[in-house]
C-alpha cells in the first residue's frame, strides 16, 4: 500500500477493485496498451503526476501509464467527480499516491494538486489544464524536470493555448482532446450519454416532451443534443458561432437565444466553455421547476452567485439537486452545483469511449518519452498515426472489418487526369 495519500475511506478498496475491472471489460484497447507497455517499458524512469477525473476508467489508465514504468501520482481534476471507491483501490492495491476526495472544498482541492507537484514529475497529465497553470504560476522551480505533458479537454487546450499565445507556456503539451479517436467519441457520444443520465439520476424527471435547451453546439453539445432528442425531448439550441447555429438548424432542432429559451424550457444544459451562458436575466423569466445543469469543464456557465444571491432560500432536496426559493414564489433548480453533471451525479463517460480517449493519453506520454528532445514549448496536436491505430485497434476489438482501397482504387484517387 502507498503510504502518501489523501482520500476518503481505505476500506472501500475492495468495492473499487470489483468496479475498476468491470470498467475494464469495455476497454480492449487500453488492455492490449498495458500489455505491451508491460514488454517495452517506454515511460520506465519517468515521474507522471496526473490531475484527472478519479474514475473507474481513469484507473485503468493508471495501470497501463505504470505497467509502462511511470512512477505514478494522481490527484482530482475537478472536486465533485472523485469516485471514493477507486481512490482506496488505487492506494491499496497499485501502490499509488493518491490524493482527491469527492465533494472537497476549493482549497483542499488545490492542496492536493500541489501534492500531486511535490511528485516534481517530468510528465503532466491534466483535464482542464489546473496541474499546467498551477505549476506555472507557483512552482517554476520543477518545470526544469517536466520534458511535455497531455491535455484531455477543450477547456483545458484553450487554456493552454492562451498560455503559449502569452508566451508563458514553457514545455509541451499535447491536446489529446484534438485526436479524431478522442472528439468525435468522447465528447460527442459520452457526453451525450453521461450528461443524461446525469439528470436523470439527479432528479428522475421524464425527458420525453420536455423542453430540453443545449447551451452551445460544439461536440459535446451536439451528443447532448442528439441524446435528448432520442428521448424524445424537444431541443432548443443556442449559439454565438452562426455556422453553429446553422448546423444545429438543420438537423432538425430550434434554435434560438438564451433569454428566448429561458421562458420556454424545462431543463436547461450548458456546455460552452464559457461564463455566465445563463446569467441572472434569463433566471428571472425562467418557469417555476426549471432545472439546471452544466456539463462544461469549469461551473462558471451558469450565475450561480447570481442565483444565490436572488434565492430567498436554498435547500438540498435530493442527492445532487439544490432548489432555489425566489422571491415572487417560483423554484428553480440546480444539479451538482453546477459542476459537470456527468461526473458529479453520474460516472462520468462510459468505459468503451474513455478506452479511446485514454488510449490517447498513454501513446501521447509515450511519444513524449521518446520524442522529448525534438519538442518546443507549445501545444501540440495528436500525432496522425496515434489516432490511426487507436481506430484501427478500436475497431478490430470490436470485430468490425473495413474494406481496403484496391491499387486500381488507390491510383485513381490520386490522379487528376480522370475526369468525366
Ligand atoms: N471525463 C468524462 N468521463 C470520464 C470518465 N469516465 N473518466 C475520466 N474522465 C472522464
Amino acid at each position: 500500500m502507498s503510504e502518501n495519500f489523501d482520500i476518503k475511506d481505505i476500506a472501500l478498496a475492495e468495492q473499487g477493485r470489483f468496479r475498476i475491472q468491470w470498467a475494464a471489460r469495455e476497454m480492449p484497447v487500453l488492455a492490449l496498451l498495458e500489455e505491451r507497455f508491460r514488454k517495452e517499458r517506454p515511460l520506465a524512469g519517468l515521474r507522471l503526476s496526473a490531475c484527472l477525473h478519479v474514475t473507474t476508467e481513469t484507473a485503468n489508465l493508471m495501470h497501463v501509464l505504470q505497467a509502462g514504468g511511470a512512477d505514478v501520482v494522481l490527484c482530482a481534476s475537478n472536486p465533485l467527480s472523485t469516485q471514493d471507491d477507486v481512490t482506496a483501490a488505487l492506494v491499496a492495491h497499485q501502490e499509488m499516491s493518491v490524493y482527491a476526495i469527492k465533494g472537497e472544498d476549493n482549497e483542499t482541492y488545490y492542496q492536493h494538486i500541489q501534492a500531486a507537484l511535490d511528485h516534481r514529475p517530468h510528465l503532466t497529465m491534466d483535464d482542464g489544464a489546473d496541474l499546467v497553470s498551477t505549476l506555472h504560476k507557483g512552482r517554476q522551480e520543477l518545470l526544469s524536470n517536466v520534458i511535455g505533458g497531455t491535455e484531455e479537454t477543450t477547456t483545458g487546450v484553450i487554456r493552454l493555448r492562451a498560455m503559449a499565445a502569452d508566451g508563458v507556456l514553457r514545455c509541451p503539451i499535447i491536446a489529446v482532446n484534438d485526436a479524431l479517436t478522442k472528439h468525435f467519441f468522447d465528447n460527442r457520444y459520452g457526453t451525450g450519454q453521461s450528461t443524461i443520465d446525469g439528470i436523470v439520476r439527479a432528479t428522475n424527471v421524464l425527458l420525453a416532451g420536455k423542453n430540453f435547451v443545449v447551451g452551445g453546439y460544439g461536440w459535446c453539445s451536439r451528443g447532448i443534443a442528439m441524446r435528448a432528442s432520442g428521448m424524445g425531448a424537444n431541443v432548443i439550441v443556442t449559439e454565438v458561432d452562426p455556422l453553429r447555429a446553422l448546423e444545429a438548424v438543420m438537423d432538425g432542432y430550434r434554435v434560438m437565444t438564451m433569454l428566448e429559451a429561458a421562458k420556454i424550457g424545462d431543463i436547461f444544459v450548458t456546455s460552452t466553455g464559457d461564463i455566465n451562458v445563463i446569467d441572472r436575466h434569463h433566471m428571472d423569466v425562467m418557469k417555476d421547476g426549471a432545472i439546471m445543469c452544466n456539463s462544461g469543464h469549469f461551473n462558471v456557465e451558469i450565475n450561480i452567485p447570481a442565483l444565490e444571491e436572488v434565492a430567498v432560500e436554498k435547500r438540498r432536496v435530493r442527492t445532487f439537486l439544490d432548489e432555489y426559493h425566489l422571491p415572487d414564489g417560483r423554484r428553480l433548480y440546480l444539479i451538482g452545483e453546477g459542476r459537470l453533471v456527468n461526473l458529479a451525479a453520474a460516472e462520468g463517460h462510459p468505459s468503451a469511449v474513455m478506452d479511446m480517449s485514454f488510449a490517447n493519453q498513454a501513446l501521447c506520454a509515450q511519444y513524449i518519452a521518446q520524442n522529448a528532445a525534438d519538442l518546443d514549448p507549445k501545444v501540440y496536436g495528436v500525432p496522425e498515426e496515434i489516432d490511426l491505430e487507436i481506430a484501427r485497434l478500436k475497431l478490430d476489438a470490436m470485430g468490425t472489418r473495413i474494406d481496403v482501397l484496391t491499387p486500381e482504387q488507390e491510383k485513381y484517387l490520386s490522379s487528376w487526369e480522370e475526369g468525366t
